[in-house]
């Protein structure tokens, strides 16, 4: 049985990775790092959450050397607000000294560690070309975003032992949290609409999908490297817009001009205006099963 310590699992999608390790036969303990004072040493069947603050030095209260794997999500939440110059530096430093720390107590105390399972998103690859976008192509050189995935991806260079997985996560839906829950509530009041000129692309994948795929790069060994986390169907904003308000039954009446979205949001606008077509090549390759591979299947399963 394999013993997992899972940063970030008190988030959107960590939560249902740690269910789903937690109702699994084959896994033995669960660690879940944590800032929050109020769940330190909080138990749910194998599951103990543990106060650590990546951003310190102090080694989290874990014994280490009995992990076999980790799965790594944890960072300061991107589309939560404005990107000020501080929320940009926790955004940066929450993923990439956090997991340089993580990275330095495993090389010094998990001697039994065989895999590493870490985070990156498709904001890594140029956006809007409506090109075809694989594991592949090439990364994007200019923009913030991406620069805050290289350096995610490359403090993986540190670690001195076990199988290395990078999971490019694509929009990642399901009911409560995450882009629908932003998405839900002005459809609901009638207002739901394409941003800006509908045209970017969306690549998404459905929390379940996303969950299953972390905890197989756990056990199946033929997993390595970097792998695009989205389903095979990547959609336009106007589809995807046209089949949400027809799954919830709204009409989509008013788009909303990019200006808009510009003076709300700021730079953070372009998560929302920011498209990228982008297939999981390498997961086709191995003939990876989705549940949801298509969105009006996985919409109507979260409605
Ligand atoms: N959701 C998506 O559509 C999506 C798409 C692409 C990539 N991703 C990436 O996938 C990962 C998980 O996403 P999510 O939607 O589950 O995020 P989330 O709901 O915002 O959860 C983030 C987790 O990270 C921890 N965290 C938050 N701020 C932190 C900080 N300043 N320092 C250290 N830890 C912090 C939180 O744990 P505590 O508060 O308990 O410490 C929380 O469990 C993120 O890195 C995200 O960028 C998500």
């Amino acid at each position: 049985m394999k013993n997992v310590l899972v940063t970030g699992g008190t988030g959107f999608v960590g939560e249902k990775i740690v269910a789903m390790l937690n109702a699994r036969m084959d896994i033995g303990n669960v660690y879940v790092t944590t800032r929050n004072a109020n769940i330190n040493g909080k138990k749910n069947g194998k599951v103990t959450y543990c106060l650590w603050n990546p951003l310190t030095e102090n080694t989290p209260d874990i014994p280490l050397s009995e992990i076999h794997s980790v799965i790594n999500l944890m960072g300061e939440n991107i589309a939560s607000g404005r990107w000020s110059e501080e929320r940009k530096k926790r955004i940066y430093n929450s993923r990439i000294i956090g997991t340089k720390n993580l990275i330095s107590f495993l090389n010094k105390e998990a001697t039994s560690l065989e895999s590493f399972i870490s985070t990156s998103a498709i904001g890594i690859y140029e956006p809007n070309t409506n090109e075809l976008i694989d594991e592949n192509t090439p990364v994007d050189q200019d923009s913030w975003l991406a620069s805050v995935c290289i350096d995610w991806e490359k403090t993986l260079d540190e670690l001195q032992r076990g199988r290395k997985v990078i999971l490019r996560v694509g929009v990642v839906l399901d009911g409560n949290g995450g882009a629908i829950e932003k998405m839900k509530l002005p459809f609901l009041m009638g207002v739901g609409g394409i941003l800006g000129d509908g045209k970017q692309f969306m690549s998404w994948i459905h929390r379940d999908d996303l969950s299953e795929l972390y905890i197989t790069s756990i056990f199946d060994e033929n997993f390595s490297g970097v792998y695009n986390a989205v389903a095979p169907e990547p959609v336009t904003n106007t589809s995807f817009t046209k089949i949400l308000g027809s799954v919830i039954n709204r009409p989509t009446i008013f788009p909303v001009p990019s200006f808009v979205l510009k003076t709300l949001f700021g730079d953070m606008s372009s998560v929302l205006l920011d498209g990228h077509r982008v297939i999981p090549q390498r997961l086709k390759e191995m003939n990876y099963r989705f549940h949801y591979p298509h969105l009006t299947l996985a919409l109507e399963e979260i409605f």
